[in-house]
């Protein structure tokens, strides 16, 4: 069953150019959230721009705790040299290459592209207003085709009690499940 993951802002905003809107760390339930997920899933699909983005990490490997990275590019394979990663050419092509229930990860196009086989989302909703661009800008969910099965309130602030911890939310948002109900 492909999902999808996203966080975004009020306005559906998910990015600024090639850049994200929040540093990973500064939204920490987010991460770890992310984390667990893809951990479940095993598979993860994500567009050239957002993992050619991470540049550093990719050296290493990006996601450590994921058996397989699909990443989707129209670009040959003999144009990159990054370990242990799958090319497709389409989103039909990355979902029949998946060894596990994908999770698209994004960025926006790669989003459009795989709303329309997606049956589950799972969204982090920024409760804040940032600036994003037009052109990333997560899809509304149609009403008639997507019901909210899930709704968990996490306040800014840290995570828990302890001092120590670094662990910490710079917004409020909310962690929030979609399930497909029909298809157009
Ligand atoms: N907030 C979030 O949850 C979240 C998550 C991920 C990313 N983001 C943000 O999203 C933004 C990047 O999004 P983006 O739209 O620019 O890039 P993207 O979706 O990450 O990648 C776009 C690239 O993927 C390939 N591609 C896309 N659709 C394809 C298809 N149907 N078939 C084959 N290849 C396809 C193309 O690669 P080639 O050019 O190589 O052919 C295309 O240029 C950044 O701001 C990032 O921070 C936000």
């Amino acid at each position: 069953m492909p999902a999808m993951i996203v966080a975004y802002d009020r306005q559906r905003g998910i990015g600024k150019g090639k850049e994200q809107l929040w540093r990973p760390y500064e939204m920490a339930s987010d991460k770890e959230r992310f984390r667990m997920i893809s951990r479940e899933m095993g598979t993860i699909i994500v567009g050239s721009n957002s993992l050619i983005d991470e540049q550093i990490d990719l050296i290493q490997r990006p996601f450590p705790k994921v058996d397989q990275v699909i990443m989707l590019s129209r670009r040959d394979k003999s144009e990159f040299t990054i370990p242990d990663i799958d090319i497709a050419h389409s989103m039909e092509e990355a979902l029949e290459m998946a060894r596990h229930d994908p999770l698209i990860i994004g960025g926006a196009q790669v989003y459009r592209a795989g709303l329309p086989y997606a049956d589950r989302i799972y969204a982090t909703e920024i409760d804040a207003d940032l600036p994003h661009d037009e052109a990333t800008r997560f899809p509304e969910l149609l009403p008639d085709q997507w019901r909210e099965t899930e709704r968990t309130f996490v306040p800014a602030g840290k995570l828990n009690d302890d001092t120590e911890s670094k662990k910490q939310n710079i917004y409020p948002s909310y962690e929030v499940t979609y399930e497909r109900i029909a298809r157009s």
